[in-house]
């Protein structure tokens, strides 16, 4: 049943809560502040303190708080794409990405702390920028989209050419269709006298998945991540698929993004790589994180270097959590903590009502279990 907050009905008629409290008690129910009431009482309320009814829905009310920000495709600028490097264990997903890496333009030589975030951007000589996801396996990927964190541009599947399609490839296969996101497949380890990049083509076949050689769609690249060889050729596939997909967001938004991972450290607190997907985050925001919220306290790249602002697609290591959210959680600026307060007390009454829901549920079968 739908039910709410003594202190979330007073806020929306804005009434003071010990109001709320005394036409409960007319009524013959004691409730204190934080306690739930069910929908048909909260109406009985709304009418004696002489307001409307207006029965909402939780999304209504997300979106009455976030407010419509939808943009007009004017303001739709180019942004980089987002890729996630998915494959069998020790086919080279890592020594693939550590490749592409040493090409950044940007990084120099200093090297200084490199601390391993979830996801960088890579800045190529050409001029393009690629966000790359480091997801530690297909299960986190899995998990995010379950989640609803659609992240992910561009699938880039990773198999070795001496080895071909293995038992983790067709989990990847399967987990990246079911994200919808293209498949681009990077057929690597081509320096050993083994690999036969014929084969692999041979065998993406029988998953459905049809390469451009044989009158496909699926983009592959024949890599090696150990000399470099083709590098340049994976930078190009996954720039035209990019182009195909026409990724665009508004730069000139509060931002919307995506908690790609999160945890507490010692000294700095709650710590969380978040991918900007829209908007521009900026040191000072305030943001909203699945049930918890802060204010942006400082912001860092990859390299552990200090950023002021974050546009789309970027990813950026983010300060001044007030508790640790999960990846795939959402992250959102709003116009005041009054807001993001309001957000995040509303999102954990609504874990906390499914919770009992869950658990009711629970002792019902337990209850028939008995009979
Ligand atoms: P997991 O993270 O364990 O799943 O492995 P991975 O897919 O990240 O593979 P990783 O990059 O760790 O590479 C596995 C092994 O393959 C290492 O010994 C690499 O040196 C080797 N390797 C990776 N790429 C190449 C390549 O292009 N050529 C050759 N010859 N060896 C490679
Ligand atoms: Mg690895």
């Amino acid at each position: 049943p739908e039910t709410i907050t003594v202190q979330e009905l007073a806020n929306r008629m804005a009434e003071r809560a010990t109001e709320v409290i005394k036409q409960l008690m007319k009524l013959g129910v004691m409730a204190t502040i934080n306690q739930t009431i069910d929908a048909d009482t909260a109406e009985l309320v709304v009418q004696e303190l002489g307001h409307t009814i207006k029965r909402v829905t939780a999304a209504d009310v997300e979106e009455g708080i976030l407010g419509n920000q939808d943009e007009t495709d004017e303001e739709q600028q180019p942004r980089p794409p987002v890729v996630t490097i998915m494959g069998h264990v020790d086919h080279g997903k890592t020594s693939l990405l550590d490749a592409i890496r040493s090409a950044d333009v940007v990084r120099g030589e200093a090297g200084g702390i490199t601390q391993h975030i979830g996801a960088y951007q890579v800045n190529l000589a050409s001029g393009n920028k690629i966000t790359f996801l480091d997801t530690p396996g297909h299960a986190a990927f899995t998990e995010m989209r379950l989640r609803g964190a659609t992240v992910t541009d561009i699938v880039v599947l990773v198999v070795a050419g001496d080895d071909g399609i293995m038992e983790q490839t067709v989990e990847a296969i399967n987990h990246a269709k079911a994200s919808e996101a293209p498949i681009i497949v990077a057929i690597n380890k081509m320096d050993k006298p083994d690999a036969n990049a014929d084969r692999v083509r041979q065998e993406l076949l029988q998953h459905e998945l049809i390469v451009e050689e044989m009158g496909g769609d699926i983009q592959t690249v024949e890599v090696s991540a150990k000399t470099k060889m083709g590098l340049d050729k994976l930078e190009e596939a996954i720039m035209l698929q990019a182009e195909l997909l026409e990724l665009k967001a508004n730069a000139n938004r509060a931002a919307i993004g995506a908690v790609i991972e999160a945890k507490l450290d010692k000294g700095r607190g709650s710590v969380a790589t978040v991918l900007v997907q829209k908007g521009t985050l900026n040191v000072g925001d305030i943001f909203v994180t699945g049930s918890e919220w802060g204010r942006v306290r400082a912001m860092t790249n990859e390299r552990g270097q200090k950023l002021k602002s974050a546009g789309p697609s970027l990813p950026v290591e983010v300060l001044g959590l007030n508790g640790t959210p999960s990846a795939g959680d959402d992250f959102i600026v709003v116009e005041n903590d009054a807001k993001a307060r309001e957000i995040a007390a509303y999102r954990e009454q609504k874990k906390k009502d499914l919770a009992a829901a869950a658990a009711g549920r629970g002792s019902l079968e337990q209850m028939l279990a008995k009979l």
